[in-house]
Formats: structure tokens, sequence, C-alpha cells
């Protein structure tokens, strides 16, 4: 069994699928048929790779951070997706489909964002190859990511609020599907995690699977060996944890670990933390693992960080979950802001909120002296900034 790749339903073990109404047939199908062949043609992976070296700054540094090494008497390698142009690691996809809408003749794109870093990217790359782009944001993200928000009209694209439910990264998503059904021959679908029906879960991972394919080769340089003893991410749909775990899933002396955001606590009524918290269902068009009532109405979730506030998880991390190959640990809102000021104090390096439930692991698990623990920083804290200075000066 491989944990990495779904089968050619899109199903990782029970979760995955394509649970898509009718009109969205034709445009899902034509994904599941040409995706592989396109992403995998040599053409198409000499366009991306030259993009990601030359425009992202590929390859990322794996940084051995010594000061946090020496407070948790274990050696933390940080996997910089932060230094990556535009801040985070969700480039790495939306250039990917970028490339791929162009390829399918698409001229619109539409993406959803939570934490505005995958709205900033997707407008990046649609600046870049000159295509329409619509993203669709909560009403409430919109508010407490204001940079992002600047960066994007800037970059040319049409910001949308959403203003449904908790305003927030799930009714972003329910928008932008709306808006794939009424154009779904025009119009490609930015999903900007592992989330979706069939095949975005596995289309995404695949772009974000850059991660840990550097850190097997960075570690092999540095320390000899290319399999460290712990992956950590953050996971909110899941994308740069699926990146950083897709090399390791199945190399089983590799731990993995994945840090979902508890908001004020998993039993508070206001959390993210959707493995303590789910049980089975459909969202967005695949099965996984939802945070709903008995009678399958989502829950609103809760978090500080806007791009972990989100009431499911990827089909693949739900597999891991079921298979215990991944340990889930449940980090709230307080204890990601001590992380960030930690990592900020220690090490020079401010790190997006997300990434600063990663780093709380640091807390919550004793590693010995010479495990080789990788931590994802999937982005970094300019977005934040507003947040961390209100709880600076508390
Ligand atoms: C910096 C950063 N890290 C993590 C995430 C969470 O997304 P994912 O779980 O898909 O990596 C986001 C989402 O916006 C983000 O901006």
């Amino acid at each position: 069994m491989t944990y990495k790749n779904p089968d050619k339903n899109g199903y990782y073990g029970e979760f995955g699928g394509a649970f898509v109404p009718e009109m969205l047939y034709p445009n899902v199908e034509e994904l599941q048929h040409n995706y592989i062949e396109i992403i995998e043609s040599e053409e198409f992976k000499t366009e991306l790779n030259d993009l990601l070296k030359d425009y992202v700054g590929r390859a990322t540094p794996l940084y051995f951070a010594k000061n946090l090494s020496e407070k948790y008497s274990t050696n933390v390698y940080l996997k910089r997706e932060d230094l990556n142009h535009t801040g985070a690691h969700k480039i790495n996809n939306a250039l990917g489909q970028v490339l791929l809408a162009k390829k399918l003749g698409k001229k619109r794109i539409i993406a959803e964002t939570g934490a505005g870093q995958h709205g900033v990217a997707t407008a990046t790359a649609c600046a870049l190859m000159n295509l329409e782009c619509i993203v669709y944001m909560g009403e409430i993200d919109i508010a407490r990511q204001a940079p992002n928000v600047a960066r994007m009209k800037m970059l040319g694209a049409k910001v949308v609020p959403a203003t449904s439910g908790s305003k927030t990264l799930k009714d972003a998503v329910n928008e932008a599907l709306r808006d794939w059904i009424n154009n779904a021959t025009t119009t490609h679908y930015i999903i900007g995690s592992v989330v979706g029906p069939h095949p975005f879960p596995d289309l995404v991972a695949r772009f974000q699977s850059v991660i840990s394919e550097e850190i097997k080769w960075q570690l092999k340089e540095k320390i000899g060996r290319k399999n460290p003893d712990y992956v950590i991410a953050c996971v909110g749909g899941g994308s740069n944890a699926a990146g950083t775990f897709y090399h390791f899933v199945d190399e089983p002396s590799v731990k993995i670990i994945a840090a979902e955001a508890g908001g004020f606590g998993v039993n508070s009524g206001k959390s993210a933390a959707t493995t303590f918290l789910g049980t089975t269902g459909v969202l967005h068009g695949s099965k996984s693992i939802v945070m709903q009532t008995n009678d399958g109405q989502v829950i609103e979730p809760h978090s500080i960080s806007a791009g972990l506030d989100y009431p499911g998880i990827g089909p693949f991390h739900a597999n891991l979950f079921k298979n215990n190959r991944a340990e889930f640990f449940s980090i709230n809102d307080d204890e990601a802001l001590e992380s960030a000021f930690e990592l900020t104090k220690l090490e020079g390096i401010i790190p997006a909120l997300e990434s600063s439930h990663a780093l709380q692991v640091l807390k919550k698990k004793t590693f010995q002296k010479d495990d080789v623990v990788v931590i994802c920083l999937s982005g970094r804290g300019d977005k934040d900034m507003e947040t961390y200075l209100k709880h600076l000066s508390q």
C-alpha cells in the first residue's frame, strides 16, 4: 500500500473521490483524464522547473536552527518556504496550475483564499501569464489579512468577498465552486490546498512535493542521510504538509506529525481541529474528515490563523490519520502566538501564524538529542503583523 498517491478514482483508502454537481462533470473529467500526462511531460516539467528556480527562488534553504535546537535539545531544521517569492509555499501550486490551465486553453482563473497567500500566489502567476484572475475571500479574512488583499489588487486580481457562513475560507471555497459551475467552459479553478474533488488533492500534492524532494537531497548534503527522524507541518487543508510528507510517507522510519488549529481549545466550541472533532463526511467535493453536526451541517471553525480556519482536511491526511501513519496535535491560538514570538526572538525569523502551529510541536513532544527534526516553515509573518503587534503590546 502506498500513502502517496490515490487510486484511479481518487481514493486514499476510504477518503477522496469526486462528488460534484453534474454541471462540473465535464471540467473535472477533463482534468482527471489529462492532468498526469500534461504535468509529467518533459516540456511542462522544464517550463515549471525553470520558473520555480528563477522566478520563485527554489530550492528554498533547509536551515539548521541552532538556537532553537539548543533550547529543545535536538536538531531542528527549518524548510524555508517563507523565502519563496510571494512569501509562502502556495506559489509552487499556483504556478503549476496556471501552466496547466494554459495547456487546457482556459483564459479565466478563479481561486479561493484564506490567509491571502494562495490568492496572492495565483494573482502573481496570472499577472505573469496574462490571465484574468478572480479571488474569492471571506469577509473576515479580508479584514484580518489586509496586506494580502492590497497585493492581490495591485497584481490586477478582482477580490470578491464571501459573505455567507463564518465568512472565512470554507465560504470562499463555496463561492468559487459556484462561479466554476456557472463558467465551466472558460474557467479553471485553482484550488489552493489538497482538498476538492479528484484530481485536485493529488494535483496539488504533486506540485507541493518539491518540498520533500528538496529536503531529501539537502539532508543528504548536510548530514549524509536522506531521511530525517521527524517531519512536521501545519494542516489547514493540508498542502504544505502534503508537500513536506510526500516523499516520506512510504518510508516507515520517518515519523510524521501534523499540527491542526485548536483555536480557543478543542472543547471550546471555537476550534478548527478537524481530526479531534470531525467525522467522515463530504466537503467541497471529496470524502474526508469534516467538522459537522449529527445531521451533516458543517460546524463553523475558528482559528486565529486564516489559513488554518477550515472545518476539514484533505483526503491524503484523513487517510494518514485513520491508519495512524501520522500523529496529529491540536495547537491553540495562544500557543501559536507563543511560538511565533519564540522563533522571532531566537532565530530572527518572523513566521506566518499558520507555520507557528507547527513550531509549537517542539513544546508538545520530547525529541531525542540526536533526532533530526524537519519543520516546514510554510510562510512568512508579514501578513500577520497587525495580529502580532496587538499581542506584543498587551
Ligand atoms: C503560510 C501558510 N501556511 C499554511 C497554510 C495552510 O494551508 P495548507 O494546509 O494548504 O498548507 C496557509 C494557507 O493560507 C498559509 O498561508
